[in-house]
């Protein structure tokens, strides 16, 4: 399975930790940066190429970390076919993939530690969309979307 990650420098830290524990647990990662703390990067610009990364299928799933996770999970959503999900907590992170049928797993690495951040990683990487009701709505969702992108 091949994952697309990315952060800005807020998220650095964090997303070298998501990549140890991705590559070790055996999953195929594309680190699309950023690649230092240096403070002058901007997220939408990883965040933008994460979603791209998932949307056109190039990658399974996509996680993308910045300080709050807000910035990113407001880019990644732009990006149609894109179902991104900020949570802060483990079970937010298996309701999103069972649920919403997320794609992408936002983190804000200023409000979860290490610990909870990889745990989330992995529920949200293991968990399947449960379909029935919850397909109808996400459905719904890829609707919205066909008739934004007619206006557009
Ligand atoms: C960077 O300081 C910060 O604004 C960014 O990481 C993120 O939290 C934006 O939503």
């Amino acid at each position: 399975m091949k994952i697309a990650l990315g952060s800005d420098h807020a998220g650095f830290e964090l997303k070298e930790e998501v990549k140890g524990y991705l590559s070790k647990a055996g999953y195929e990662v594309g680190d699309l940066g950023t690649y230092t703390s240096f403070p002058h990067c901007d997220y939408p610009d990883f965040g933008y190429e994460v979603a791209r990364g998932v949307s056109s299928e190039k990658y399974n799933f996509g996680i993308l970390i910045c300080g709050t996770g807000i910035g990113m999970s407001i880019v990644a959503n732009k990006v149609p076919g894109i179902r991104a999900s900020l949570c802060y907590n483990i079970e937010a992170a298996k309701l999103s993939r069972q649920h919403n049928d997320s794609n992408i797993l936002v983190m804000g690495a200023r409000f979860v530690d290490k610990s909870s951040a990889l745990q989330m990683v992995k529920i949200f990487l293991e968990t399947q969309a449960e379909g029935g009701r919850h397909l109808r709505r996400v459905s719904k969702i890829k609707e919205i979307e066909k008739k934004i992108l007619k206006i557009c």
